[in-house]
């Protein structure tokens, strides 16, 4: 059973804290939409499809705590609240499909009194959360069947349980190819500066006892070129319309090395994480973030005093990279540009 990095019960949203694994599993209570916006600011909580469920019981405690004598009262002081929650981080748009989504179940269900109102945008909250766990699954059986039988699949950053309501979407495919029988081994990119790849995928692929190997970030040409990688996958934060890729920083390189050595290179994300607002992956808004992740390693420091820093947390990899789209609802190739309007017509 992977795990869930948020639990919702009685009014309480408990999120495993991702900046301490995997020394330590510690969980923190959450009861208002200001606490959720620190932790999606502060990596509590990490990985697309998990900002935007966070963000939804954030949108909900928000609605909780309002006290107004009719709707356009409410939506006044509602929707200040989720622009707070949208501000949080600016690249992965499951944050802001998540937010948008609860505006509009309170803009249809305005009719209902105050109470049932709150009721509702809960129930919303906890239904984000489970759908985004029935979706990893559905859309784990699409993407195994691109795997072989036997094979050695190289993953960037976390794109596991741990990003997600459940299950995973990258590691979701890898967990689906493994209950269907399929032999499978995984390269863990460590993933500077955050290092979900060494901390995170390691730690829950460890935990479902699923054999992973820890490789630094610029080991991935070595391990391709000595073919000892069979296929990459990875997430996605945000994916434009022409099929353009913005996710971690590092993949750009990884998918210019799959090319180079004729590895497929495949994306799994939900259909909340298309965004076909935008035409290409140059209008995709990259989040930078401070630079003493870059300069230290914990307490540790790295590098010399007052040195100049960049620190861009994403990168975006053309889609003539990317060797096919995976989400709940198949898999995408080729011509991406019909392919995600096509499937965007299943979205919610
Ligand atoms: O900065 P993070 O840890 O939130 O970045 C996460 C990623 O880039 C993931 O690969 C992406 O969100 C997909 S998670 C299913």
């Amino acid at each position: 059973m992977a795990i869930k990095p948020i639990e919702y019960s009685n009014g309480v949203c408990r999120m495993i804290d991702q900046r301490l694994l995997p020394a330590q599993e510690v969980w923190l209570d959450y009861t208002d939409y200001q606490g959720v916006a620190e932790a999606i600011q502060t990596m509590v909580v990490r990985g697309a499809p998990a900002i935007g469920v966070a963000a939804a019981f954030g949108a909900a405690f928000a609605a909780d705590a309002i006290d107004a004598s009719d709707f356009a009262d409410f939506e006044a002081q509602f929707i200040p609240c989720c622009q707070v929650l949208a501000a949080t981080r600016p690249t992965a748009v499951n944050l802001f499909w998540a937010l948008e989504r609860m505006q509009r179940v309170a803009r249809e269900n305005q009719s209902l009194p105050l109470a049932q109102l709150k009721k509702r945008l809960l129930a919303e909250a906890v239904e984000i959360a489970a759908e985004d766990e029935r979706i990893n699954r559905a859309m784990g059986q699409y993407g195994q069947v691109l795997f072989p039988e036997q094979g050695r699949i190289l993953t960037h950053c976390n794109a596991g349980a741990l990003a997600t309501g459940g299950y995973g979407t990258a590691l979701g495919v890898i967990r689906a190819a493994i209950k269907a029988g399929k032999q499978i081994e995984v390269y863990a990119d460590e993933t500077r500066p955050f290092w979900q790849g060494a901390r995170l995928t390691a730690w829950e692929l460890q935990q479902d006892n699923i054999p992973v190997t820890v490789i630094c970030d610029n080991m991935a040409g070595y391990l391709m070129q000595q073919g000892k990688i069979d296929a990459v996958i990875v997430g996605a934060d945000r994916i434009a319309a022409n099929g353009d890729v913005a996710n971690k920083i590092g993949t750009y390189t990884v998918a210019v090395l799959a090319k180079e050595h004729g590895i497929p290179f495949y994306v799994a994300a939900p259909l909340s994480t298309i965004d076909l607002s935008l035409s290409d992956g140059s209008q995709i808004p990259i989040e930078e973030r401070d630079g003493r992740e870059v300069t230290h390693c914990g307490e540790v420091q790295l590098a010399p005093d007052g040195v100049a820093v960049y620190n861009p947390a994403f990168d975006v990899t053309p889609a003539r990279l990317v060797t096919a789209i995976i989400t709940e609802q198949g898999i995408v190739q080729g011509d991406y540009v019909a392919g995600l309007r096509s499937l965007m017509s299943y979205s919610t």
